[in-house]
């Protein structure tokens, strides 16, 4: 589907690839309601799209509260109409390796509540209306750690195997609706989730050689721009190594 002058809602706008997909959505002339929790950081979010044209809300708030993503989906249609495109990039890492003996029950369930449950509330609300009026497009932002499990990572894994799983079962939900739906699975990207890390923890490659956020909005916008007729159920996107 087009871009211009669409409505489009992006999780995890407030950094690195929700900022860029939002940025250049904005670039590309869609209107802005923009989520995350840090409201100074989405406002430079904010800033910038607002430079290149675009009509902007910010919404601040806790992606996996149910009651908080209802209110931004009523704030965004209130101002902007119904979102048309959704893009979900909210999502968080494990600070360092954690195995399943030693993560503790409250780190677990964080990480399963803002991917897993954050990715489906925004999926829950926005499909309906998409489907009502024939068109729209959702791209939910995965990870290589979806398609290899490793030791230390389990719950960020068992995160993003759910975020495949769900974005694979709405697909088949919505063929032939004029609804897309989509997944970037990704490896290491620069971005500053990598700074939450303690000091010294050891990073897969230098950060210039890791993917840029340009390059999974490269992606995101590619899905969200192709023809009614294509179906391109999920981007794998990787460095190219060290
Ligand atoms: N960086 C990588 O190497 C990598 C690799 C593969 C996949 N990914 C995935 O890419 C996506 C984007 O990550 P990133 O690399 O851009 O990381 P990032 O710079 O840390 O951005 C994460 C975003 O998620 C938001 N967020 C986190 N918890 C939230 C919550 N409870 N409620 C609302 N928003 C929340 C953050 O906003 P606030 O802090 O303002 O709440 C921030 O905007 C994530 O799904 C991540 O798993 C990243």
């Amino acid at each position: 589907m087009q871009i211009q002058n669409q409505t489009a809602l992006v999780t995890g706008a407030s950094s690195g690839v929700g900022r860029r997909v939002a940025e250049r959505l904005a670039e590309r002339g869609a209107n802005l309601a923009i989520l995350g929790r840090d409201a100074a950081r989405l406002e430079e979010t904010a800033a910038a799209a607002t430079a290149a044209g675009a009509k902007v809300v910010m919404l601040p708030g806790d992606i996996a509260d149910e009651a908080y993503v209802r209110r931004a989906f009523a704030e965004a249609e209130a101002h902007l109409g119904p979102p048309e495109i959704v893009v979900n990039c909210a999502g968080i890492s494990l600070p360092e390796r954690m195995t399943v003996e030693t993560i503790e029950p409250t780190r677990w369930d964080e990480m399963i509540a803002t991917n897993v449950r954050g990715t489906y509330l925004t999926c829950h609300l926005a499909v309906g209306g998409m489907k009502a009026r024939g068109r729209g497009a959702i791209v939910n932002i995965g990870s290589t750690a979806a398609h290899v499990a490793k030791p230390g990572v389990s719950a960020y894994a068992a995160s993003k195997f759910a975020v495949r799983a769900l974005t694979d079962a709405l697909i088949e939900e919505c063929l032939g609706t004029g609804v897309r739906v989509a997944l970037v699975s990704a490896g290491p990207i620069n971005s500053p989730i990598w700074d939450k890390r303690p000091a010294g923890a050891p990073e897969p490659m230098p950060r210039e050689n890791m993917l840029q956020p340009d390059d999974m909005a490269d992606a995101v916008l590619w899905l969200i721009e192709r023809p009614d007729r294509v179906r391109c159920d999920e981007i794998l996107l990787r460095p190219v190594g060290p």
